[in-house]
Parts: C-alpha cells; sequence; structure tokens
C-alpha cells in the first residue's frame, strides 16, 4: 500500500469526488439487516468533507441483477441509512448513474453535499468493465477525482473497479487502506506465532489460503463443516477438530470441547490470528458453542492481532458485539473474497488501478 495514492495525496478542495464504495449489505424485506459496511465508508466520506471536497458523489453495486432493473435491489433504502448516519449533512439519491437525471441531481446538491447513485449493476457496462460505461457517469457526475474504496469488490474487474483507471486518476479511500495495511502486514511480517483459523463449509475457498500460509504460519487449524467431512487432512502444523456436537440424527454440526480447547489454546499462545470460516452451525444458538468462545477468546485478548474475513464470520461477530461492545478485534473485515483472494496472493484488478507513487 505504501507504493499507492491514497485520497490523503489527493487535492479535493472544491472538487467533485466520486467514490466507489461497496454497500453490497444484506437486506430483508427492503431492510438492511447490517449496515456494518455502510458504517466502514463513513471515513473517507467525513475525510473529503472536512477537506472541503464540493460534491461527493458514490457508487455501489449491490446483489447480482445481472445489468437488469430489479426494484429490491434498489440502493434507495442505503441513502437513508446513511442520512441517519451523517447527521447535519445534505444526502440525496438518484434512481440513475448518468444522464439528465443525475446531472440535475448534482447540480442541485448542496457544498459539501453527498450524492448516492442507483445500483451500477443496473447497467450491463459495470461487470462487462466497459470504459464508456464509467465514462459516462463521470461526465454526468463532473467528477475530477475518483476514491476506491470499495475494498470488498477490488478482486473484479468491472467498470467502477478496473476500466475507471482509463479515465481518472485513481486514490485509495481510507477503509481500502486501512484493509489493505492490516493484511500486508499479516501476509508480510506478522507478529510470531502466528495462527490461521478456518471453519464454514466451502474447502476450495479455503486451499490456496493453506497452501500460502502452510508455511508462514505456526499452526493452521480446522473447524466449521470442513473439519466434519473430512475435507482437510491433518498434516504438519495442520489440527482438525477430532469431537464434534451432532444432531439427533447424528450429523456433525458444531466442534466439541476437546477441539474447541485445542483452539483457544492455541490462539492464546499466538500473537496474531487470522480466522475465516464459522466453526460450527452458528445460526442455530444450539451449535454456535464453538465459535462464541473462540470470538471472545479473540475479543478478550488485546495482545492478539485478531484479523476476521468472511460475512458470515463477520457478521457472527458484529452481532456479538451489539451485546458485548467490549469485545475488541485488530481488525473486522468488510471484504469476504476480497480478502481471501489477496491473502491468497492473487493480483486484485481494484488495487492494481490505483496510481502508483513516483
Ligand atoms: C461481496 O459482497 O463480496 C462483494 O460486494 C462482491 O460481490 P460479488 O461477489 O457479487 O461480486
Amino acid at each position: 500500500m505504501e507504493n499507492k495514492l491514497t485520497v490523503k495525496d489527493a487535492k479535493v478542495r472544491n472538487q467533485t469526488v466520486l467514490v466507489r464504495t461497496d454497500y453490497n449489505v444484506p437486506m430483508n424485506d427492503g431492510k438492511i439487516t447490517s449496515d456494518f459496511r455502510i458504517r466502514a465508508s463513513l471515513d473517507t466520506i467525513n475525510y473529503l468533507r472536512e477537506k472541503g471536497a464540493k460534491k461527493i458523489i458514490l457508487i455501489s453495486h449491490l446483489g447480482r441483477p445481472e445489468g437488469k432493473k430489479v426494484k429490491e435491489l434498489s440502493l434507495k433504502p442505503i441513502a437513508m441509512k446513511l442520512a441517519e448516519l451523517l447527521p447535519g449533512v445534505p444526502v440525496d439519491f438518484v434512481d440513475d448513474v448518468s444522464g439528465p437525471d443525475v446531472e440535475d441531481a448534482v447540480e442541485h446538491l448542496k457544498k459539501g453535499g453527498v450524492l448516492l447513485l442507483e445500483n451500477l449493476r443496473f447497467y450491463p457496462g459495470e461487470e462487462k468493465n466497459s470504459e464508456d460505461f464509467i465514462r459516462e457517469i463521470i461526465d454526468s457526475t463532473g467528477a475530477s477525482i475518483f476514491v476506491q474504496d470499495g475494498f470488498a469488490v477490488i478482486h473484479r474487474a468491472h467498470a467502477s473497479t478496473s476500466a475507471v483507471a482509463k479515465n481518472l486518476p485513481v486514490y485509495a479511500g481510507l477503509l481500502l487502506e486501512k484493509e489493505i495495511s492490516a493484511l500486508e502486514k499479516v501476509l508480510n511480517s506478522p507478529k510470531k506465532p502466528l495462527m490461521l483459523m478456518l471453519g464454514g463449509a466451502k474447502v476450495d475457498d479455503k486451499a490456496p489460503l493453506i497452501e500460502t500460509f502452510k508455511s508462514k504460519a505456526d499452526h493452521i487449524c480446522i473447524g466449521g463443516k470442513i473439519a466434519a467431512d473430512g475435507a482437510v487432512a491433518p498434516t504438519g502444523n495442520i489440527y482438525v477438530a477430532e469431537d464434534f456436537d451432532e444432531d439427533a440424527e447424528g450429523n456433525k454440526l458444531d466442534c466439541g470441547p476437546v477441539s474447541t480447547s485445542k483452539f483457544v489454546e492455541t490462539a492464546k499462545a499466538s500473537k496474531t490470528v487470522i480466522w475465516n470460516g464459522l466453526l460450527g452451525k452458528a445460526e442455530d444458538p444450539a451449535f454456535a458453542t464453538a465459535s462464541t468462545i473462540f470470538l471472545k477468546t479473540l475479543g478478550e485478548s488485546p495482545e492478539i492481532n485478531s484479523i476476521i474475513l468472511g460475512g458470515d464470520t463477520t457478521g457472527f461477530a458484529e452481532e456479538h458485539m451489539k451485546e458485548h461492545p467490549e469485545l475488541k478485534f485488530g481488525l473486522l473485515s468488510t471484504g469476504g473474497g476480497a480478502a481471501l483472494e489477496f491473502l491468497s496472493g492473487n493480483t486484485l484488478p481494484g488495487l492494481e488501478s490505483i496510481e502508483n507513487k513516483n
């Protein structure tokens, strides 16, 4: 990240700034069920306002509407939530991304105001990585600076993550900078001992991580369905859960006390812990014991730099923090796939497109 330009390097005073955020938030019946990613975007917005940006235009996707308008995937509820989280700040919404309505909305936006455009993925150009599509957005908004703050989407080569760099200089936003710096640190110079704790159901997502961390981590522990299914073999520094809590049908739905104690002991003896994937079927409180105990161990141990990744795992942490705000973590990442790909050593188009420092 040190060789990339960030919003702190940009001259934003009196400029119209286009900011790519990731407001791909969980929704139920038109209601936002977690505003974690929306709150995470506020630092950059507030920074731009403090530095005197004239207008702040936000763009994002929500869900996978595949180039068509899908009413349930409109970003309008996000704009309402933003208005709630930014008291005193003019926040507007326009149900398009370019053209006369957008031009009009930008013109009427008050100085220092925030305008959220409609879902980028309502238009095929976004996922086609179309230069014309992003150029139309830039022209309609009159933006002179582009800030990439959608950390969770930088593993996609889309118009707002990749083609945009052919039109405007791209600067990293504060959220993106924070996430990449924290992940770079655990990837390149982690405080040791380093533990990688993996769970969840899909072994394909975890295999590249295991490969990358086999030589970097002191301990790799495996829980969740991937352990119950025997999808990872215990070898060398890899420990796989050995006992499970079962339902009446004999399905292994949580890690048992022996395995959970082993995970906790290993975490307590570590200085850095990366955790991705729940340790059991934690949406059912009867099978959330191992995940809860492990989460508390990390949250109550300030000496451990804990990095929590993936929607299910961070969502679980967020839920617990509502009742236990005293729990503290090194990084609750807003990115699932993006963070996993970064830690697996893959190139991320949205990171590549950020300007290098000379
Ligand atoms: C995410 O939630 O991981 C990002 O917003 C990317 O969404 P996608 O997997 O639909 O591209």
